[in-house]
């Protein structure tokens, strides 16, 4: 029987070195698009996939997380005295219902396999959703949503997929797939972080996965892989091995890696176009920009 996915967990427990200074001390995952932090972005895909309850793996740190999502009434009262319902609104978009948030601390650094395994008993026995905060993917119809749809007629788990460039697979999880034209495509083995020259594929997981509960036993006894670290991509590939079907999804839309400075880059400049307000402002000034050097030449 499939179930309906309710649940999503949200690894957040990385220290964030590649942000350094700045995630001395915010959390990355509170770093903006613009105004809006990483996380809502997860969130509101999630919300909009149909995601009731949500799950945090922090460590230590990541206190500014939790109070992102808490109500803040001295500054609503503030607002509210001085008639700014705009932004009251804005405010109140990021304001969770009671209950609905749970906070778990993964304790030692011991890889996303773990982290996830951190949350077992807050999951129990249903289909679970997995969203990294770093994997932004903008698209009309959120990228989870379009994995739900997809779930329902496939069940098992799933695994948001994308091609990159074959010098970059050694840092994906990468997907042998049996036939390769297809927006869903049943999955024949994964590897994390293959050697160089050694990928199936430059089909490569992206940080959406939607699982079946078995895979958090697979978390129980698989080793250590990739890195020395517990990987999420070696229980899903147990999966396969135990006869249970693993699908990747091509999902439409954008992604950026927010993991790094230069698609966190891209999608500000993205995300700020998108923008109403900004948009011929920051288009202009992008332009400006771009034709200096030509200018120069
Ligand atoms: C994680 C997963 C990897 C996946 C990637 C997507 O790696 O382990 O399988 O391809 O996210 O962003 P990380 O980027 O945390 O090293």
């Amino acid at each position: 029987m499939k179930r309906k996915v309710t649940k999503a967990i949200f690894p957040v427990a990385g220290l964030g070195t590649r942000f350094l200074p700045a995630t001395k001390s915010i959390p990355k995952e509170i770093m903006t698009l613009v105004d809006r932090p990483l996380i809502q972005y997860a969130i509101d895909e999630a919300r909009a996939a149909g995601i009731t309850e949500f799950i945090f793996v922090t460590s230590r740190g990541k206190g500014a997380l939790e109070d992102y999502f808490d109500n803040a009434p001295v500054l609503e009262a503030a607002l509210r005295r001085d008639g700014k319902d705009k932004l009251l609104d804005i405010l109140n978009s990021t304001n969770m219902e009671s209950g609905a948030i749970a906070y778990i601390r993964q304790h030692k650094a011991l890889g996303l396999g773990h982290a996830v395994w951190c949350a077992r008993r807050l999951i129990g026995d249903e289909p679970f959703a997995v969203i990294l905060p770093d994997d932004v993917i903008a698209g009309e119809k959120s990228c989870l949503q379009q994995m739900v749809e997809a779930y329902e007629e496939t069940g098992g788990s799933m695994v948001a997929a994308m091609e990159v460039p074959p010098e970059k697979t050694s840092s994906y999880g990468i997907l042998d797939v049996a036939d390769d034209s297809e927006r869903l495509v049943s999955v024949n083995k994964m590897v994390e972080k293959p050697a160089e020259g050694t990928a199936p594929s430059n089909l490569a997981v992206i940080g959406r996965y939607i699982l079946s509960p078995d895979v958090l036993e697979n978390l129980e006894t698989i080793d250590r892989g990739a890195g020395g670290e517990i990987q999420l991509t070696d229980a899903i590939a147990k999966e396969i091995e135990l006869g249970r079907g693993v699908h990747g999804y091509r999902f439409e839309g954008q992604r950026f890696d927010c993991g790094s400075k230069a698609g966190f880059l891209q999608a500000t400049v993205a995300f700020a176009l998108q923008r109403e307000e900004l948009r011929d402002e920051f288009a202009q000034y992008l332009s400006d920009l771009t034709s200096l050097p030509r200018a120069a030449q």
